[in-house]
């Protein structure tokens, strides 16, 4: 088979990482890819949200299958792109349609999805310029801190909790007169949970499903999750609190009737579902959705696979994923992402790496998330430059092989955070 996988990130390079490893692959390329997607398949120099050039590209190489890694082109049509298109309908698309991916796309949405399949989640009201006065109103009656969402996309930058309720009703105006853009017209006010995250994906072709293994992510740039947001530090997987009767609970309650609602709704989707959900003294809720995997959890969450990644992609296309195995490795599997000094504010780029090989023969295997070759010189060329992901009987020993090898590569201003998995 000739897969395309769309996506430049950490999250790619462990996707082809594991596609690659199929013995149904006959050439695997990554748009655009990075330097350590193309250690694994070729890359092509294309947007990932270019649907005219992908098509060029699709049908000049004969290319069966397209995995897509961001929600970008998801949310922009690319399932549908495929569908309605002559040429390309009989080529398999890995990842919801548009519909579906409004899941993602619009948090309201989301929330009235929930609320109509009786889904665990926060209690909201969802907020324009002309109903301002019921959101302010709404404020009042939530206690502290405050949870404002925008609806739309808004590169992971669309949240806010703020500590008092002043701060709530001035950031809700902000919001509503543009500080995103169109994508914070709609304002969701949420109220505030308390707990553990945990981060759980499934694979669907719309009527069956596949639990993957779930993770844990780290998104503060500082140790014990203090400070500024990142795309992510770092990720464990499992997570000690998601134990049989808690995944039986997450089923039960959330994954079960997201795939039926979805059918019943008529909303076409076959990819991955990310469930964000929090451990509310023992009960899972759902933050968020997302029609994709996340990153850096897919830097964990590929090294427990252990079936063939793309024959449940064919189960996928197929509808028939209930004939298919999903055999997971039993041991504990991380990642740490070694990002460069500054981030996740302003950071320079270009500086060399030294010692990923020397890091990959330690034992640890090494996604590249923001780097480039240079005059045959591998250098940073993002905030998160590369993760370190590692196997282990349990998550002390799988952290301990990644810490020894992320202090093997060398780049100038190299960060990263060495309590990956403090608090569980
Ligand atoms: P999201 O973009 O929806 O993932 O939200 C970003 C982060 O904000 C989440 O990962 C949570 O840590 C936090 N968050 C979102 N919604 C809530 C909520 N209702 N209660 C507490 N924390 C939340
Ligand atoms: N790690 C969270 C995300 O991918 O959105």
């Amino acid at each position: 088979m000739k897969l395309l996988l769309l996506g430049s990130g950490g999250r790619e390079h462990a996707l082809a990482w594991k596609i690659a490893q199929s013995p149904k692959i006959e050439k695997l390329y990554i748009a655009p890819g990075n330097a350590g997607t193309s250690e694994v398949g070729e890359n092509v120099a294309i947007k990932a949200d270019d649907f005219e050039a992908i098509k060029q590209f699709v049908l000049a190489n004969s290319i069966d299958m397209v995995v897509v890694g961001p929600e970008d082109p998801l949310v922009k049509g690319v399932y549908d792109f495929f569908k309605n298109d002559e040429a390309l309908k009989n080529v398999a698309v890995i990842g919801p349609s548009k519909a579906g991916a409004v899941m993602e796309g619009s948090k309201e949405f989301a929330k009235e999805f929930m609320q109509r399949h009786h889904i665990p989640t926060a209690g909201y009201k969802s907020i324009t310029a002309e109903n301002l006065e019921e959101g302010l109103a709404f404020l009042e009656t939530l206690e502290a801190p405050y949870v404002l969402k925008a609806d739309g996309l808004c590169a992971g930058k669309g949240v806010l909790i703020l500590p008092t309720l002043e701060e709530a009703k001035k950031e809700l105006k902000e919001m509503l007169s543009g500080m995103f853009g169109s994508a914070s017209a709609t304002v969701v006010i949420e109220e505030f949970l308390s707990g553990i995250e945990c981060s759980v994906f499934v694979l669907t072709d719309g009527k069956n499903y596949k639990i993957l293994p779930e993770a844990k992510d780290y998104k503060r740039i500082g140790e014990g999750d203090k400070g500024l947001n990142t795309g992510g530090m770092g990720s464990i997987s499992p997570v000690p609190f998601a134990d049989e009767a808690w995944m039986k609970k997450v089923e039960d309650r959330i994954i079960r009737p997201t795939v039926e609602g979805l059918a019943e709704e008529n909303i076409e989707y076959k990819g991955f579902i990310f469930f964000g959900l929090i451990n509310v003294k023992g009960e899972p809720m759902v933050i968020e959705y997302n029609v994709r995997m996340g990153d850096p959890e897919t830097e964990s969450v590929m090294l427990r696979i252990k079936s063939d990644l793309v024959e449940l992609f064919e189960g996928v296309a197929a509808g028939n994923l209930n004939e298919k195995t999903l055999e997971i490795d039993p041991r504990a599997a991380v990642c740490v992402m070694l990002v460069s000094g500054g981030y996740p504010q302003a950071y320079e780029k270009g500086f060399p790496m030294t010692g990923i090989e020397e890091a990959k023969e330690g034992g640890s295997v090494v996604f590249h998330a923001g780097t480039a070759i240079k005059d045959g010189q591998t250098v940073t060329a993002g905030g998160r430059v590369i993760a370190v992901s590692s196997y282990g009987a349990n998550k002390e020993e799988a952290l301990a092989l990644s810490f020894q090898n992320a202090s093997k590569i060398q780049f100038e201003k190299k960060y990263f955070r060495s309590d990956i998995g403090f608090d569980l």
